[in-house]
């Protein structure tokens, strides 16, 4: 008999579900919330009525493009935490409701730990692996040892990766997410332009909240002498923020690989769609004798694919959640 997954994802800002059928991904579909633009991040309100709204078509399309119905599902992983409490508790409520009525297991998915299995979808990777998981709420380089054993090597102790690159295009007045905006700028500027401060923290760990403060005084600064600044230079300070940003997370990853041995290294979350982090990554595999392995743009940012994964797996070791289980807004992996 086959084993039919449901992957519900409902974490921050993107409601998502998923078909996977004995490992094979059968529809992946993500409804994005434009509600939180005007606001320049997301509201946590606003997100979980958008997920209430959304939770039932999405759902119902994503049985639909795989050609399933409800009663052929075997069992439904949901993202219990870490994310927002109110958007968790609409797919984890949905989620627990659906099991019961079905009479199926309820597994429990990790946010975190979705992002990497994400590297599962199309077939598992070998491990172990390192992965430098980075999005709008996590930089992490974690030590993969298992599908279901993870390590946190080094992780920030301020803000994301993504965060300042949000931050940082919230005050040159970009819109939000301002990542794909800086990335998209970036292209057209010199990314030698501007030099702006990296952090000195000691061992694997990352920081990001110095840069994004001298990043915003520098602009202060510039913008005295000419008020039209960063209209003038937007390409340039999108090129040289983008590439301070990729190298304080390469020099910490080079030092993990280092002191770990492995080079087998793979890239997660939201602000891996980033061209310039591809691109250093890349460049590692020629020049540096690693195997890296980049998701297609489908699995960087938030999505249900990778929480079906963690379903089957989980499922295959009969690693099931009691329907008393609560979602968490916190968590290490
Ligand atoms: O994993 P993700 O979808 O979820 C959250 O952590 O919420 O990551 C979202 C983050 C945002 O900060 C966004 O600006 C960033 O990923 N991001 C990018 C790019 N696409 C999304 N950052 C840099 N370049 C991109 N192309």
């Amino acid at each position: 008999m086959s084993i039919v997954i449901l992957g519900i994802e409902s974490s921050c800002d993107d409601t998502g579900a998923a078909v996977m059928r004995d490992g094979e991904l059968l529809s992946n579909v993500t409804a994005s919330q434009k509600v939180h633009e005007a606001y320049g991040g997301v509201v946590p309100e606003l997100a979980s009525r958008a997920h209430q709204q959304n939770i039932v078509p999405v759902v119902d399309q994503a049985l639909k493009q795989a050609g399933v119905t409800l009663d052929e599902l075997t069992a439904i992983c949901v993202t219990f935490g870490p994310g927002l409490m109110g958007s968790l508790l609409v797919g984890v409520s949905f989620a627990k409701g659906l099991a019961i009525s079905l009479g199926i297991p309820l597994i429990e998915a990790n946010h975190l730990q979705g992002h990497v299995l994400a590297h599962f979808i199309k077939s598992p990777l070998r491990t172990p692996f390192l992965c430098l998981l980075v999005s709008g709420g996590n930089s992490q380089i974690i030590k993969v040892n298992a599908y279901n054993d993870m390590e946190i090597l080094g992780q920030t102790i301020d803000d994301a990766a993504g965060e300042a690159m949000d931050k940082c295009s919230k005050v040159m007045g970009f819109g939000y997410p301002g990542g794909p905006i800086i990335d998209r700028l970036a292209r057209q500027g010199n990314p030698d332009a501007y030099h702006f401060s990296k952090p000195n923290i000691a061992g694997l760990d990352y920081s990001f909240s110095g840069l994004k403060t001298s990043f915003l005084y520098f602009l202060r600064d510039q913008q005295k002498e000419d008020p039209q600044f960063v209209e003038h230079h937007k390409e340039d300070l999108a090129a040289s923020l983008e590439k301070t940003i990729v190298e304080i997370l390469m020099k910490k990853l080079k030092m993990a690989v280092k002191q770990t041995g492995i080079r087998r290294v793979a890239l997660s979350g939201g602000v891996s769609a980033n061209t310039a982090l591809r691109q250093a990554f890349m460049n590692q595999q020629k020049a540096g004798n690693w195997e890296v392995f980049i998701p297609p743009f489908s699995f960087t940012t938030d999505n249900a694919a990778m929480i079906a994964v963690t379903g089957y797996y989980k499922y295959l070791d009969k690693d099931f959640a009691t329907i008393d289980k609560a979602a968490y807004s916190r968590t290490t992996i």
